[in-house]
């Protein structure tokens, strides 16, 4: 198996514009199902400053397979997409954006996902997200049906009867 890095992806702006540049296209190549325009890379790299995003990606062999998000400025709403389902980077990622929400002192964090958004739906609920109920999105002048899913944090070492 090839060794993977965690990287965070703000350590990387105005450094290695190659992944900035698969981050960009990664991003938008799932524009419609995370209700985003599409980005480029010179507005990337001024939002990668923002100090109320958190974001951290994995790479293998110099390819960014996968990258997640976590916006403090949202309450810890994440976000996350890999380069090709079914790998199990998913699940890694939601471990690692916890790690770090936890790191900022959050207690809880969710997400929000279209309604046929099934893979993302397992991807949460598999890793211990609660279906918190149905709520809508705005984008682009129209609404969007989908869930959002909650998940409170454990602080490491600290088990169910704790
Ligand atoms: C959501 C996403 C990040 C999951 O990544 P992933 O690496 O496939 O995630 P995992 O492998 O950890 O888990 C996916 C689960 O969905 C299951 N799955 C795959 N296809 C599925 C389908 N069509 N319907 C339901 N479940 C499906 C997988 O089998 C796996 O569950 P399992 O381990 O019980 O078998 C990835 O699909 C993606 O990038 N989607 C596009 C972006 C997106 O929708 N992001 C979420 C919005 S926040």
């Amino acid at each position: 198996m090839n060794a993977i890095q965690i990287i965070d992806l703000k350590g990387f702006c105005g450094k290695d514009e190659d992944f900035i540049a698969q981050y960009v296209n990664l991003r938008n190549s799932y524009a419609d199902l995370l209700l985003t325009s599409p980005v480029e890379i010179d507005e990337t790299r001024e939002w990668l400053k923002n100090a109320d995003i958190e974001i951290r990606g994995i790479v293998e062999d110099n390819i960014l397979c996968g990258v997640t998000i976590l916006y403090l400025n949202r309450h810890g709403e994440v976000a996350f997409f890999v380069r090709e389902p079914g790998r199990g980077f998913g699940t890694r990622l939601l471990e690692i954006i916890e790690r770090v929400a936890l790191e900022k002192g959050l207690t809880s964090v969710w997400a929000w996902v279209l309604h046929d958004n099934h893979i993302a739906q397992r991807a949460f609920e598999k890793n211990g997200y609660l279906r918190e109920g149905t709520a809508e999105r705005e984008f682009n002048n129209r609404l969007f049906k989908g869930f959002r899913f909650g998940k409170k944090l454990k602080p490491a070492g600290k088990g169910e009867n704790t």
